[in-house]
């Protein structure tokens, strides 16, 4: 399983884009206005920095096929070599997607809460699938079922081959679920990535390997 980070923070992308840990970047429309910059320039600037696919959503006002695929050319034209354009879950959603696919345009279909749904993207042409397991967990659903669901259906059909972007993600153990499940990607937001390095053996481990170098050979 690889790992994209879930953000549209840059300084955040940077950092662990640092660590070599990000294979990409997804982002949403609630993720771009947190940072309060323009949205297109937001999605420069991180295409700029993550040499990988860079999840750009259409704007949260376009409802109908024909604005999500102008969108979705905008989008793209930021930087065709990286950019994916992401789009939501609906009939209009689908004709966008089919239509960007035939024009050679990467999509990722968002808010996925079914395998029917994502069955269903994966036949209109979408290069990605987003599950999200966080948001069905909160309403007392486990998500990592959904992800778990996805990736069986999908290996059923060798035909397929969309690949399953695991999302909404909020803990390190739905990290591991995710892998476990099947996910190709899980995109992670950066505080996640930041718990998953760290365990206390590992920082005592640390500090008693320190304490011992010192006592003999000084600094
Ligand atoms: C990414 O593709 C999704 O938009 C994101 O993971 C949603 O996460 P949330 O449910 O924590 O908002």
């Amino acid at each position: 399983m690889k790992f994209y980070i879930d953000t549209a923070n840059v300084s955040e992308i940077r950092k662990a884009n640092e660590m070599g840990i990000v294979a990409g970047v997804t982002t949403n429309p609630s993720l771009i206005a947190k940072e309060g910059r323009d949205y297109i320039q937001t999605l420069k600037e991180i295409a700029s920095i993550v040499d990988g696919p860079i999840s750009g959503e259409v704007k949260a006002t376009a409802t109908d096929a024909a604005t999500m695929v102008a969108q979705g050319k905008e989008i793209y034209a930021v930087d065709p070599d990286h950019m994916v354009v992401k789009i939501p879950m609906t009939e209009e959603g689908l004709k966008a997607i089919h239509q960007l696919h035939q024009l050679g345009i990467p999509t990722n279909c968002t808010l996925i809460f079914t395998a029917n749904q994502a069955l269903l993207a994966a036949r209109a042409g979408a290069t990605y699938v987003s599950p999200f397991l966080g948001r069905l967990d909160d309403i007392d659903e486990p998500g990592v079922d959904l992800i778990r669901t996805v990736a069986a259906v999908f290996h059923n059909y060798p035909d397929i081959d969309t690949k399953i972007i695991a999302a909404s993600v909020r803990s390190p153990l739905h990290v591991t679920d995710c892998a476990l499940a099947g996910a190709d990607i899980a995109t992670v937001p950066y505080k996640v990535l930041v718990q998953m390095i760290h365990h206390p053996l590992t920082e005592s481990g640390i500090e008693k390997f320190k304490e011992d170098y010192q006592k003999v050979f000084g600094q």
